[in-house]
């Protein structure tokens, strides 16, 4: 009796050991056969031009890896797409899932049956509002609310303290829109004459941004002398609409936007931009020299800041030749 629990118990073992259960946060180390890290990966959209060089980054550099299998799956900017492709991503048992969150909240539930599966989730470019931090390793990506700050910081140091500002905000419950406002904000709270006289959600698009700015300025049309929009491809769309409407885009209304992509480079050699405020969607090396740290065992910092800079229209032609995006 004894040596048949002894048998029993050693079978058990075995089965706990060689499926590695307690290695890399609960998962297993990526041996699925041919040895490759599985990684699920859902991202928003392809809503501007930062997220389509985002995907490309993330693409790119999974191929260029011969260790790594991606399954990408894009959520056309729907929260629930994106939860449906998490939770197909756990019934496939994935090594790792990594996303980026279209919204703060509403991932808790998700997020807790990736745990429950031992499968590790790590967070690319936006953050998630949850109770219990455990529910992911770890945050890579830019610091929103500094990227709020420095636009209007730019702004003040331009001497464009009385002015009213209206500001094209993106989607609405991101984590960018909320810290890109909260950003801006905290810094313009100390200069009296800087005033945001209209705010509305323009999506992250440049179509969203044409049509909010064209509403703006037919209310306030002469009454606006600064945008401010939480990303350049709502800059680039408002820059059409202020043009339809007959005024000097980056000359009747000064534009600071965030991002840095080609187009905005483009739009400030053309005098049409004031400043855009960089932020990096090149995550992929980034995020694929974390998993496989993961999986190596190793622990990741929680949070991973990515550096930038801040580019006015007066270094726009000398830059724009080194942009990759
Ligand atoms: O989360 C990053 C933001 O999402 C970028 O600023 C914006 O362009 C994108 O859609």
């Amino acid at each position: 009796m004894k040596s048949t629990k002894f048998i029993v118990f050693a079978l058990i073992l075995g089965l706990v050991l060689g499926s590695g259960v307690f290695a890399n946060g609960g998962s297993d180390s990526g041996a699925k056969g041919d040895d490759k890290i599985v990684v699920g990966f859902s991202q928003i959209g392809a809503e501007s031009a930062w997220r389509v060089a985002n995907t490309e980054s993330i693409q790119s550099e999974a191929a260029k890896r011969p260790n790594i299998e991606l399954k990408f799956a894009d959520a056309q900017q729907k929260q629930e797409n994106q939860i449906r492709a998490i939770r197909n991503f756990i019934a496939q048992g994935v090594d790792v899932i990594a996303f980026s969150p279209v919204v703060e909240t509403g991932f808790e539930a998700v997020l807790v049956e990736a745990k429950e599966a031992g499968i590790p989730v790590i967070l690319s470019d936006r953050a998630v509002d949850v109770q219990d931090d455990s529910l992911w390793v770890s945050f890579m990506g830019s610091d929103f609310v500094e990227e709020g700050r420095r636009a209007a910081r730019w702004l003040i140091e331009e001497g464009h303290t009385d002015v009213n500002i209206v500001e094209l905000q993106g989607t609405v419950g991101s984590a960018p829109a909320i810290d890109r406002k909260t950003g801006f904000e905290e810094i313009i709270a100390a200069e009296t004459g800087m005033k945001i006289t209209r705010s509305q959600s323009g999506d992250f698009t440049r179509s969203g941004g044409k049509e909010v700015m064209e509403a703006f300025l037919k209310a306030d049309g002469d009454n606006i002398d600064v945008l401010y929009a939480h990303n350049d491809d709502m800059a680039l769309g408002a820059i059409q609409a202020i043009e339809q409407y007959g005024l000097k885009p980056g000359e009747d209304i000064i534009i600071v936007s965030i991002d840095a992509v080609r187009g905005a480079f483009e739009a400030m050699i053309e005098g049409k931009l004031n400043c855009t405020v960089e932020c990096s969607p090149l995550l992929g090396p980034q995020l694929f020299d974390a998993v496989e740290a993961l999986m190596r065992g190793e622990t990741l910092p929680k949070r991973i800041v990515t550096e930038e800079g801040v580019f006015p229209m007066e270094v726009a032609a000398d830059v724009i030749d080194t942009r990759t995006y």
